[in-house]
């Protein structure tokens, strides 16, 4: 996920659960032309495996050339975007654009499969909008030929963007249209969703997105609930949260920096707070946070529930610290 799935985020939910986390979407354009903000967006050595990085792009011969980059850099695997809605994005045609090309689907998918020996996974969505909500349904069986290993499908059209509910029957018909193991994704947040989707879709697995946001053991009680033998999840106490919190925020000041980490944490800690107590006055303190130190004190706080926000006059004399 763009703008969260970087190595502080992996390396937290990896802590907790053994759920595969993609990298962010990462260009295939500026990895090509050695971009180094693009460059330290890739899982470095030291990370643990698997290493899957996400590439994004509209030109089959740049992709394969940056699949093989990753490749050469010793990572796992490589995920094509064909299902980004972001304006910038699509007005490029790349991300859910690539559904209305279809032959340029899959065309890219061939190439990068040609091009590398890891495994190469397509995400997608189900189509442009609801008059062409069948183009991953079309295109599953034409991926699988061209020699990927797995396709993701998200049940929204582009059109429709995060609204409405995902459509898992769709999810289903395309999964009966392809051999290649189909992971569903789209309003799968807890076990007993997780458990519909596969009973509705026969899906291989599942991918869960927003509900990861500030909150990893979703993807610790899905893991625990569908792997057999697995112990019993528990619900994380408030002081495991406000720890993990803290951990997130330590990792983003180290791989970030401090003025970025604080930036980039703003948000992070946000969706941690949702449903505690307070919550809303946490969050807009948080979002304001100019210090890794205010940072801090709002998980010490919000998570003990020692003390409410309080008077903004209160956080003036953090802030000034
Ligand atoms: C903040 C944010 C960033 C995202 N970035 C990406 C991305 O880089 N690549 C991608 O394939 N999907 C991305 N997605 C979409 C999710 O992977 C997922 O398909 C979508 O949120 C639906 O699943 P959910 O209902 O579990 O959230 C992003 C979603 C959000 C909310």
């Amino acid at each position: 996920m763009a703008g969260v799935t970087d190595r502080a985020f992996r390396e937290i939910t990896r802590e907790i659960s053994p759920a595969l986390v993609m990298t962010e979407m990462i260009s295939a354009k500026a990895l090509l032309y050695n971009n180094a903000r693009t460059r330290a967006m890739l899982p470095p050595p030291a990370e643990a495996p698997p290493r899957i990085v996400q590439l994004f792009g509209r030109d089959a011969e740049e992709m394969a050339a940056a699949a093989q980059i990753l490749a050469a850099a010793g990572m796992d695997g490589v995920d094509l975007n064909m299902g980004c809605p972001a304006p910038k994005i699509v007005k490029n045609g790349e991300g859910a654009a690539l559904l209305r090309e279809q032959s340029r689907a899959v065309a890219i998918a061939r190439a990068v499969a040609r091009a590398v020996s890891i495994p190469v996974s397509v995400k997608c969505r189900l189509g442009w909008n609801a008059a062409e909500a069948d183009a991953a349904l079309h295109l599953a069986p034409r991926w699988e030929e061209a020699g990927i290993a797995f396709l993701t499908v998200h049940g929204r059209t582009r059109e429709q963007f995060y609204g409405g509910r995902a459509d898992w029957a769709a999810i289903a018909a395309v999964r009966a249209a392809t051999g290649l193991p189909v992971i569903a994704n789209g309003d799968i947040a807890s076990p007993e969703d997780a458990r519909a989707v596969l009973a509705a879709t026969g899906c291989a697995g599942v991918m869960i997105g927003r509900a990861a946001l500030g909150n990893p053991w979703a993807l610790a009680a899905v893991t625990a609930a569908l792997t057999p033998g697995a112990p019993a999840w528990r619900r994380p106490a408030s002081a495991e949260r406000a720890a993990t919190a803290e951990r997130h925020l330590d990792k983003l000041l180290a791989y970030k920096g401090e003025y970025i980490g604080v930036r980039e944490m703003r948000k992070h800690l946000a969706w941690y707070l949702k449903g505690r107590r307070g919550a809303a006055a946490w969050r807009t303190a948080a979002l304001q946070a100019e210090s890794a130190a205010v940072l801090r004190e709002i998980i010490r706080r919000a998570f003990t529930g020692e003390q409410e926000p309080g008077t903004p006059k209160l956080y003036a004399q953090y802030q000034s610290e």
